[in-house]
């Protein structure tokens, strides 16, 4: 039983991190031209904002997949689901756009993939409520970090900015649905904890 769920995890894991992710939803930019000319510095600065924003839909995946591995409650699973499959959009939208930037995904993928669902997994076994605190802890610092992305991109791509903001859009509304089902709040020293490694994770995602 354990050995099935543990191949099975890997598959997953391998097809997140290896294959194109496919979006049940259209573009948030579907309807804005592609036309508007953008500067290659533009384009490369972009396409590196896109890759960490990329790397952080690959955690959110792996910390989903980690938050199901012990949770027993049915209503938490249908949710974390839901906000799972919301994710795969992001991630979906994020690799087009990176692809029509002309830049490239993170290699720090894989590893930041293993390091999250080991992260989840830990929330999931320590308490309902804390799982979904940490999950809402972790929508609110990602809806933050896109808002500052937003202030950085260039005026002139309207189509990535488009994308980041439905994205933001959906990072709130999962953090309402994990609040509604019942989230702690965590203590400060966690969630200052927490902070620091997405500032590592973004800035080397930036980079590499
Ligand atoms: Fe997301
Ligand atoms: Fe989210």
């Amino acid at each position: 039983m354990y050995i099935d769920k543990f191949i099975e995890e890997i598959e997953i894991g391998l097809k997140i991190l290896f294959s194109p992710s496919l979006s049940n939803r259209p573009r948030p930019d579907k309807k804005i031209s592609n036309k508007v000319n953008l500067s290659s510095a533009i384009k490369k600065k972009n396409a590196k904002l896109m890759r960490v924003n990329h790397s952080g839909e690959i955690c959110a995946q792996a910390l989903y997949r980690g938050q199901l591995l012990f949770n027993e409650d049915k209503k938490i699973e249908k949710s974390l689901q839901k906000a799972a499959g919301e994710e795969i959009d992001h991630l979906a939208w994020c690799e087009e756009r990176i692809g029509e930037l002309n830049g490239k995904t993170s290699l720090l993928n894989p590893i930041l993939y293993i390091g999250s669902i080991g992260i989840g997994g830990i929330a999931s076994i320590i308490d309902k409520k804390y799982n979904l605190g940490f999950l809402a802890e972790t929508e609110k610092q990602v809806s933050s970090h896109l808002d500052k992305h937003l202030t950085k991109l260039s005026k002139n791509d309207v189509k990535t900015k488009k994308i980041l903001e439905q994205m933001k859009f959906d990072e709130q509304q999962h953090e309402i649905a994990a609040k509604e089902l019942g989230a702690a709040e965590l203590p400060k020293p966690i969630k200052k904890a927490m902070g620091i490694t997405s500032k590592i994770m973004t800035t080397l995602t930036y980079k590499i």
